[in-house]
């Protein structure tokens, strides 16, 4: 049921980078980590559109929060909108992230605002733990504080160097675990396709799984664009994989169940 979302606040985080609060109880009761939300955005020209969006919080007394990116016309308008807007959500959407069990330490790896994707599941772990968080640059580093905040560990890389390990974000990952080999981690990722696709690839050579979150392609975010399409492994039929909408069968899929080529495909 769609659901009016008042705005409580909504401000600059970091660049481009922007964050809303909406007073809407009714979906915070039902989401989990890793879910998202359909937003038809006030005041938008073509507004009877939804764009999704992932939950990066929601809170008892019902205020669920957005971190978004100014990418395009929707996201442009809803930066503008100030308090007291109201804007339609329909939601909780997706499967989601498992959570830690006890005797699990939590490792996520973040590239980009993935990290907003993933702050749900830290808040709701049983415990902290790691945080690799990646970016092109440190201007695209957005949330390692609220991470810090919740205990966990951050350990952050950039492309260019410009704070933390200069390369990518899997190469943190790999040296994490070369570095704990005996941790029972649960690891979760967020952020851009190559990066989760690398992390996959990394976690099967390593003997391990882990839950990939590939909310990044999606589009319209109600099946009917294909926009957001992965292959995922299919023994059943010939070529060894079909192609499984993101935001229908996603936008969480476990490391082993991505179709990596031909050359990563199990005998
Ligand atoms: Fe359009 Fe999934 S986002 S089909």
């Amino acid at each position: 049921m769609p659901q009016p979302g008042e705005i409580l606040s909504n401000r600059q985080l970091k660049g481009e980078y922007f964050k809303v609060e909406f007073y809407v109880p009714e979906i915070c009761e039902k989401t989990a980590p890793g879910q998202f939300t359909h937003c038809q955005i006030a005041r938008l020209r073509d507004r009877m559109l939804r764009r999704p969006f992932s939950i990066c919080n929601v809170t008892d007394d019902g205020v669920l929060t957005v971190v978004y990116k100014v990418v395009g016309e929707g996201t442009e308008m809803l930066s503008t909108l100030p308090a007291g807007e109201v804007c339609n959500l329909i939601g909780p959407f997706g499967n989601g992230f498992s959570l830690p069990a006890e005797n699990q330490i939590p490792l996520i790896v973040a590239g980009g605002y993935g990290s907003a994707a993933t702050y749900l599941l830290a808040k709701n772990s049983p415990h902290s733990g790691i945080l690799l968080l990646g970016a092109r640059t440190e201007a695209d580093l957005i949330m390692a504080d609220d991470f810090a905040k919740l205990g966990f560990e951050v350990k952050v890389a950039t492309d260019d160097g410009s704070i933390g390990h200069h390369g990518l974000v899997t190469e943190l990952l790999e040296q994490t675990l070369l570095e704990t080999p005996e941790a029972n981690f649960h690891i979760c990722g967020c952020g851009p396709e190559g990066m989760l696709m690398a992390m996959g690839k990394m976690l099967l050579a390593e003997g391990l799984n882990g839950e990939l979150s590939l909310d990044h392609r999606m589009c319209c975010g109600v099946g009917a664009c294909f926009a957001c399409v992965v292959k995922v492994v299919d023994k059943s039929v010939l070529q060894g994989w079909r192609y499984a909408r993101t935001c229908r069968e996603g936008p969480v899929f476990k490391a082993d169940e991505i179709y990596y080529g031909p050359e990563h495909a199990e005998a």
